[in-house]
C-alpha cells in the first residue's frame, strides 16, 4: 500500500543535484515532477528573445503575468511550452543562466510562478524542486528536503553535464554558480533558505541512488502517517 499521495519539496542551490534527484524520486513513487527553475528560465528566455531589458521590472512582471506557461512531463524530465511553443531547448544557455536570478527577484514574477505552482500541486503526488518551495510555495508539503553540495562539486557536475559542448572553464562556471547562489540567497522576496522543518542532505560524494532511496523511503513513511 502506497498510502495517501503527499507533496515533496526539494530546495537547494544550483547544481546540488535537485533536478536529477527529484525526477528519480518522482519516477520511483509514480509522482509528477515539477521543475520550477525551468519556469523562471522560460520567462527569462522569452524576455531576452523579445529584447525586454532584464532590469525593466515592470515589463518583466507583465510578461510573467501574460505568458501562458505549461509543463509537460517526459522521459528526461520535463518540457516547457510558452504560448503554445516548445521552448525547452532555450532554457539552459549562458545568457539565461546569467540573467535568471535578476528576473526571479521580481515580486510580480514570483507571485505569478507561485500561483501556477500551487495549482499544479493541488491534487498532491508532486515532487517540486526549486529554491522557495518548502518555505513559500508549499509550506505544508509533507516532506521537505534541502539538498546541498560543496561549490566545487556543484561546478564539476555542471561542467560534466556540458561535456564537449563546454565553452566555459570550470573556474568560470564555479564563479557563475557562486554569483547566482549569492543573488538567490540575498534577494528580498522568498530567498533560497532551508525551511526549519526540511531535512538537510549533503550530496557531496554520495551516490545519487542512495539519496533517491532515502527520500523515497521518507516519502513512503510520511504518506502512511497522514
Ligand atoms: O534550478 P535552476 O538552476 O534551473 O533555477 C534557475 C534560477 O531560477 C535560480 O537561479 C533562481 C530561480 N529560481 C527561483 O528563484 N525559485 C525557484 N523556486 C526556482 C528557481
Amino acid at each position: 500500500d502506497s498510502g495517501h499521495p503527499i507533496n515533496i519539496a526539494i530546495d537547494g542551490p544550483a547544481g546540488a543535484g535537485k533536478s536529477t534527484v527529484a525526477r528519480l524520486v518522482a519516477s520511483a513513487l509514480r509522482y509528477v515532477y515539477v521543475d520550477t527553475g525551468a519556469m523562471y528560465r522560460a520567462v527569462t528566455a522569452i524576455a531576452l528573445e523579445r529584447g525586454i531589458p532584464v532590469l525593466d521590472e515592470i515589463s518583466i512582471g507583465r510578461l510573467a503575468e501574460e505568458l501562458d506557461i505549461r509543463l509537460q512531463p517526459d522521459e528526461d524530465g520535463q518540457r516547457v511550452w510558452t504560448d503554445g511553443r516548445d521552448v525547452t531547448s532555450m532554457l539552459r544557455t549562458h545568457e539565461v543562466n546569467r540573467n535568471v536570478s535578476q528576473v526571479s527577484s521580481y515580486e510580480a514574477v514570483r507571485l505569478r510562478m507561485a500561483e501556477l505552482q500551487r495549482r499544479m500541486a493541488k491534487e498532491k503526488g508532486v515532487v517540486m524542486d526549486g529554491r522557495d518551495i518548502g518555505t513559500h510555495v508549499l509550506p505544508d508539503a509533507e516532506l521537505k528536503i534541502f539538498l546541498t553540495a560543496t561549490p566545487r562539486e556543484r561546478a564539476l557536475r555542471r561542467f560534466r553535464e556540458l561535456g564537449d559542448d563546454a565553452d566555459i572553464t570550470l573556474e568560470q562556471l564555479e564563479h557563475d554558480i557562486a554569483e547566482r547562489d549569492r543573488m538567490d540567497r540575498e534577494r528580498a522576496i522568498a530567498p533560497l533558505l532551508q525551511a526549519p522543518d526540511a531535512k538537510l542532505v549533503d550530496s557531496t560524494g554520495l551516490a545519487i541512488e542512495r539519496i533517491v532511496d532515502d527520500i523515497a523511503r521518507w516519502a513512503r513513511a510520511a504518506s502512511r502517517t497522514i
